[in-house]
């Protein structure tokens, strides 16, 4: 197809796209505990039928002891590339939903954007896929591997063992995962290096017990005052982490101006921002460190006793070319030096994944940054993203030949994992655009 049938077809096929997508968003799929889990059977069957009916002949609902995913295969002509497109159909709990301006789990438009949970993370980019292949209909001019994973969002605790078992099935020339973003509205981007994350817990004890307050205040230290010091000692005066042995980068010189970031993150016009040199090296190639909960008594009716034993959840994001396992014995024992009063603290492992860094070179990567230029009429830049999508390391070591192209349609305005989450739909048709016209070059490489 030439570029301007691929624009017409995807024209022609946003509304039924729109609409799945729709349908989509309003299964509450959510992986984590606690949760019901039938959701995320439903959305995984939801995809299965909606890759059925855009000619997929071989569909699978897969799982290893986690969530379904689902495996869609369709062979090329001879001699074609064959292509992995990632997404994944399960979203984030939606928070307090008093915060949010529509029910989550009914899509709603406003001002060019769809609202709702996953709309964006990463339901549209199930659908930039299914865009895709629609709008060549039975000229499907690469194979198609499409991989719709089912519990992203909960560290997609059982998708290693998946990929291994069904390696040689899934096998590929080429993965696009959908499930970042671009650079700003208008602006393509192909993400080029990802942080790692390392998630874990840090208890401190200073008592046996809780005592009087009055009578043992003054010289027994608390167990939330020595938690708030060891804290204290992530960083230093400038906000830089300060635990040894840490790497850090360089990041693709962009220039993120500071109003524009302070906006979309929301911080108060009197908070300054922590760390120093440039943002995106702050924010992409560099850890950071965020203390994400605590456990203590809760302030309202908190007795006058001593707190013997505090705990805190601490999330390290890792700087690509670091290893996450080094991180948490790094902070580990950071934590321990630093324990005040000889408080005795227990430091222990929620999560790790692994960073990552593309090489973004060679012919594949110039079929993308040619697609994201005629799609968006402007040429995409290279970015990282400070998020973590931590099985990218996983495909690497898998299929070490595939160019990975990691691509997605969130912007920074779409508050993903946050309340109001949103798509903008503008941006939605480029992606797919994109994507479509993406395809149709892949074709034209060796396999
Ligand atoms: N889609 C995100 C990754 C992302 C973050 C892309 C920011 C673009 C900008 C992904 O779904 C995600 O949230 N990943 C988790 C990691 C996981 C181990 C739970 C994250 O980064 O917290
Ligand atoms: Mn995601």
């Amino acid at each position: 197809m030439t570029p301007e049938e691929i624009r017409a077809a995807i024209a022609r096929e946003l509304p039924g796209v729109r609409q799945d997508l729709e349908r989509l968003v309003r299964i509450p799929s959510i992986a984590f505990p606690g949760y019901d889990h039938s959701q995320v059977e439903r959305s995984a069957d939801a995809v299965a039928e909606l890759l059925r009916d855009a000619g997929v002949p071989d569909v699978q609902i897969v799982r290893s002891g986690g969530q379904p995913a689902v495996i869609g295969r369709r062979p090329g002509p001879d001699g074609a590339p064959t292509v992995l497109l990632y997404a994944h159909h399960d979203v984030q709990p939606t928070g307090d939903a008093k915060h949010w301006d529509s029910d989550p789990f009914e899509p709603s438009e406003r001002d060019g954007r769809l609202y709702g949970r996953g709309v964006a993370d990463d339901k549209a980019g199930v659908m930039v896929h299914l865009a895709a292949l629609r709008a060549f209909g039975d000229n499907l001019p690469v194979g198609v591997v499409v991989f719709v994973e089912g519990e992203e969002e909960f560290g997609s605790e059982s998708l290693d063992d998946l990929l291994r078992e069904h390696r040689d099935g899934i096998a590929a020339d080429v993965i696009v995962i959908a499930d970042s973003g671009n650079w700003e509205i208008g602006v393509p981007a192909l993400t080029t290096g990802l942080r790692g994350i390392v998630n874990g817990f840090v208890e401190v004890r200073t008592a046996e017990r809780a005592v009087h307050s009055g009578m043992f205040g003054g010289a027994v230290p608390d167990a939330l005052m020595a938690l708030a010091h060891l804290i204290t000692s992530l960083h230093d005066g400038n906000g830089d982490v300060a635990v040894p042995g840490l790497v850090s980068g360089v990041a693709a010189p962009l220039d993120m101006p500071e109003a524009r970031f302070r906006q979309e993150a929301g911080v108060l016009d009197s908070v300054g921002l922590i760390g120093t040199g440039p943002l995106v090296e702050r924010l992409w190639s560099r850890p950071a460190i965020s203390i994400l909960g605590i456990d203590a008594p809760p302030a309202d009716n908190a007795p006058n006793a001593i707190v013997p034993v505090a705990r805190a959840k601490f999330s390290v994001r890792v700087a690509p070319g670091d290893s996450a396992q080094l991180v948490f014995d790094s902070v580990a024992r950071h934590l321990q030096r630093h324990a005040p009063w000889g408080a005795q603290v227990t430091v222990t492992l929620e999560q790790l994944g692994e960073p990552c860094s593309i090489d973004a070179t060679g012919p594949a990567y110039d079929a993308a940054r040619t697609a994201f230029a005629e799609a968006w009429g402007h040429e995409p830049v290279d970015i990282g993203i400070g998020g973590s999508i931590p099985f990218i390391a996983t495909f690497q070591e898998l299929f070490p030949k595939a160019s990975i192209l990691v691509t997605g349609v969130e912007d920074p305005h779409g508050n993903a994992h946050g309340p109001n989450e949103s798509l903008h739909l503008g941006e939605f048709e480029k992606a797919c655009v994109a994507e479509a016209l993406l395809l149709q070059k892949l074709a034209g490489l060796k396999r």
